[in-house]
C-alpha cells in the first residue's frame, strides 16, 4: 500500500527516512494513530486538536495539521478493508546528531502517514475479557504528550506478556494511571471511575467519547485517583483506546474480576460502535 512521507506518495516497501532523522535518533517527535470505520475516520477532529497539543508540547508549532486531512482522504482511496488504523508521525526532522534543538523553522519536520488494515476484536476476547499486570510507572512527567518515546510501555508490554497477560496497567504512588496503550476504567456498584486527566496519563479520545457517552446514558462517571487495590475489588475493569474500543479484564495480577465481561463495558462498547458505524 501507499504511504505518505513528506509530501510523497511511495509505496511502503520504498518508504525511506534518513538515519540521521532525529525520530530515529532520539524519539524526538508525536504521533496520532485513528481508528477508520468503513471509511469514515473516528473523531478526526479530536485527533488533530491532541496532535496540535502534542505538537505544542515539544515545540514544533509549525505543522499545519489542518493539512493533513486532504493525505487522509488520499490515503482511505485507497483501502478496501471496512476497518482500519490511521497512523501519523511527525518528527523534528533530519539533521547531523545533536542533542540541541535547531530553533523553529530551521528543519523540516519529517511527516509520515499511512492507512492500514486491522480486524475487529474477536467477539470471544470480548466476552472472556482479558488478563492484566500492574507494573510500576517509571515513565517520564509529560505522558499527556503523545511522543512515539514508548519504551516504558512497550517493556511494560512484554513484561504482561511474558506473565501470560494481555496488557499492563502502570500504578504511580499506589495509583492506577493508564495501560500501556489504553485507558483503565473500573465499575463498583453501578459506578463507573477513571484517572483524572493529569500530565501523567494520556488524554484518551476514547475515554473521553465513553465518559459523554456514560453519563448521556445514565451512569455516573467519576474521575478521581484510585489505587489498583480497588481494581481488585471492582465489578468491572475494562480499558480504552482507538484500537482497543472498549475491552473488558477479567483478571489483574491473577485475581478474578467476574467470570467473563461486564454488563457495563458491553453497553459501552455497543454505545461505541453505534456511534462509530453511525447506526
Ligand atoms: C498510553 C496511552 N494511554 C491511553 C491511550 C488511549 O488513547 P486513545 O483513546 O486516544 O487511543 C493510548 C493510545 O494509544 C496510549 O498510548
Amino acid at each position: 500500500m501507499q504511504v505518505y512521507l513528506n509530501g510523497q506518495y511511495v509505496d511502503d516497501s520504498e518508504a525511506r527516512v534518513s538515519i540521521d532523522d532525529r525520530g530515529f535518533l532520539f524519539a524526538d517527535g508525536v504521533y496520532e494513530v485513528v481508528h477508520i470505520y468503513g471509511q469514515r475516520p473516528f473523531e478526526w477532529d479530536r485527533h488533530m486538536a491532541r496532535l496540535e497539543r502534542s505538537l505544542a508540547g515539544i515545540g514544533l508549532e509549525a505543522v499545519n495539521v489542518q493539512e493533513l486531512a486532504a493525505v487522509r482522504d488520499r490515503l482511505l482511496a485507497q483501502l478496501e478493508h471496512p476497518e482500519a488504523s490511521l497512523y501519523i508521525q511527525i518528527t523534528r526532522g533530519t539533521q547531523r546528531r545533536s542533542h540541541a534543538p535547531p530553533p523553529p523553522g530551521v528543519l523540516k519536520p519529517t511527516v509520515l502517514m499511512w492507512v492500514r488494515p486491522v480486524d475487529p476484536i474477536a467477539p470471544e476476547t470480548v466476552r472472556r475479557g482479558v488478563k492484566a499486570i500492574t507494573v510500576p510507572d517509571d515513565r517520564w512527567a509529560k505522558v499527556w504528550i503523545k511522543t512515539i518515546g514508548l519504551l516504558p510501555n512497550v517493556l511494560a508490554k512484554g513484561r504482561a506478556l511474558e506473565r501470560g497477560a494481555f496488557d499492563a496497567i502502570f500504578v504511580r504512588d499506589g495509583m492506577v494511571t493508564e495501560a500501556t496503550s489504553a485507558n483503565v476504567f473500573r465499575v463498583k456498584d453501578g459506578v463507573i471511575f477513571t484517572a483524572p486527566v493529569t500530565n501523567y496519563i494520556l488524554p484518551g479520545i476514547t475515554r473521553a467519547v465513553v465518559i459523554e457517552m456514560a453519563r448521556g446514558a445514565g451512569y455516573s462517571v467519576v474521575e478521581e485517583p484510585f489505587s489498583a487495590e480497588l481494581l481488585y475489588d471492582a465489578d468491572e475493569v475494562f480499558l480504552t483506546g482507538t484500537l482497543t474500543e472498549v475491552l473488558p479484564v477479567t483478571e489483574v495480577d491473577g485475581r478474578a474480576i467476574g467470570t467473563e465481561a461486564g454488563p457495563v463495558a458491553l453497553h459501552l462498547l455497543d454505545l461505541l460502535h453505534r456511534r462509530a458505524l453511525g447506526a
